[in-house]
């Protein structure tokens, strides 16, 4: 037996494809390490949506170089998306024997065997069909508790900031078979939780079943499985979808809603294909369906010509929407995308920091108020296990995905528990089991 090691970087996804590419390699006679010293393979999964990420990478790849040193015949290799964009270039160095991108998972057998020192392997082809529909993944949740699983891959939209499209090339959905049969033996494995992800998963589209028509059938199949899904895009989330969510009690009632702007004109700009009014009835929706639906977004501050007054659109819908949680960052020009080509990265970088931390002081504020809304109610929680700072304590998240505390030392991960919110702080519910 060979020894993998893999560090995982970036979004869900990519989580999810490291999963994979352990399952892929397993058969071949690696298995999976958690120590980088004793591993004859160490690979990055890796993210290119802000440079701030790839230059992490960077570092790592550093990092690896220094067990090659120590251990000859190791060896390196960079997966997932920085490898898709950034391909032989990854070579030059000398320090990476194997780059692989997003859709060259299965090629990862043959280009281990062939890799030797000065005789690098790279397979970065982008496919059409590709979803890895039939690998059962190598679950790497270390409670057993939460699964993610995939249900489509790449994405069709070109918002001009994103370099995932390049990444991860077009959209394509998984047979809806499949995911529902992966759901099922997450259940039969003791998993509690799965989620659902796709860049766009209102897009997805499988031989005439929608998301929505997907959603049911994923809730309806697995009954003891709460439900999960990300990324809603606001041009696509349907009435259809917040209905099924609305009807089906195993489905959590929380919609990541990524907004990038509030402001129109940076809208367009950025071409997200809706506007300020339109999400705001988007958010108007969630809530007449579902009044108790946590909303969690993400923002992108200093976007190209981004005016004083656009960043403030911005701070204003989110005091409007008032949203649970948010993912908030400075835009990151990237190479090759439309916005690197057309606009000028024209907002300084001071400029950057600042507008992000207004939005990131109001998002403070609103993530307490929506806390401290909860004080006094009685939540579901899928306990994960015990909390950071205290062992008499456990942690777990409600359907609205926030964070509990509280004493207990009778459940254990994986229980349903009924909790009563006493306190909060900025980032978690401070409850009393009831
Ligand atoms: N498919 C999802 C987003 C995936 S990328 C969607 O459409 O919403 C995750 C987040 O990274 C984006 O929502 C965006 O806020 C941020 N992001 C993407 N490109 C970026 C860039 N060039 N600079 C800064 N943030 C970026
Ligand atoms: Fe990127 Fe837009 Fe696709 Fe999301 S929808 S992955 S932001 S191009
Ligand atoms: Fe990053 Fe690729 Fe995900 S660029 S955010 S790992 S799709």
């Amino acid at each position: 037996m060979k020894k993998l090691y893999i560090e995982t970087y970036g979004c869900q996804m990519n989580v999810a494809d490291t999963e994979v590419v352990f399952a892929l390699l397993a058969p071949h006679g690696y298995e999976r390490t958690e120590d980088m010293t004793e591993a004859d393979v160490i690979m990055a999964n890796t993210c290119s949506v802000r440079d701030n990420a790839e230059q992490r990478i960077h570092g790592r790849i550093e990092q690896f170089n220094l067990q090659k040193r120590s251990r000859p015949g190791v060896l390196v290799g960079i997966l997932g998306c920085m490898a898709e964009r950034m391909k032989e270039e990854l070579l030059e160095s000398g320090k990476v024997d194997i780059v692989a991108g997003p859709d060259a998972y299965r090629s990862l057998p043959v280009l281990l065997q062939n890799a030797a020192p000065g005789m690098p392997q790279i397979n970065v082809q982008l496919s059409r069909e590709e979803t890895y529909a039939e690998i059962v993944p190598v679950r790497l949740d270390k409670n057993g508790v939460s699964a993610f699983i995939s249900i489509m891959r790449g994405c069709n939209n070109v918002c001009s900031y994103c370099v995932v499209p390049y990444t991860r090339g077009a959209e394509r959905s998984r047979d809806y078979h499949s995911i529902v049969r992966e759901a099922c033996d997450c259940s039969e494995k003791g998993y509690k939780e799965i989620t659902l992800l796709g860049q766009n998963v209102d897009s997805y589209n499988y031989q005439d079943c929608n998301f929505a028509g997907l959603l049911k059938l994923v809730a309806e199949s697995c009954p003891g499985l709460r439900v999960r899904f990300s990324t809603s895009n606001p041009q696509d989330i349907s009435d259809e979808v917040l209905q099924v969510m609305a009807s089906h009690a195993n489905i959590c009632h929380h919609i990541h809603l990524p907004v990038q702007s509030g402001s129109d004109r940076i809208l367009e700009k950025m071409r997200r294909r809706y506007t300020r009014e339109w999400y705001l009835e988007r958010v108007a929706a969630i809530r007449r369906y579902m009044p108790d639906c946590a909303i969690s977004t993400d923002v992108i501050a200093g976007f190209c010509s981004e005016t004083e007054d656009d960043h403030k659109d911005t701070l204003s819908l989110f005091e409007e929407v008032g949203f649970d949680a948010a993912y908030m960052f400075y835009y990151s020009e990237r190479p090759g995308t439309l916005a690197a080509r057309k606009y000028p990265d024209d907002v300084p970088q001071d400029v950057k920091n600042r507008r992000l931390e207004e939005i990131i002081a109001v998002q403070n504020r609103l993530s307490l108020e929506s806390n401290r809304r909860d004080i006094g109610k009685r939540f579901e929680v899928l306990v994960e296990g015990p909390s950071k700072r205290n062992p008499d304590e456990l942690c777990g998240r409600t359907g609205g995905n926030k964070m509990c505390v509280w004493p207990d030392t009778e459940h254990r991960a994986g229980d349903f528990v009924e909790v009563e919110v006493l306190d909060c702080t900025q980032a978690t519910l401070l409850c009393k089991l009831v």
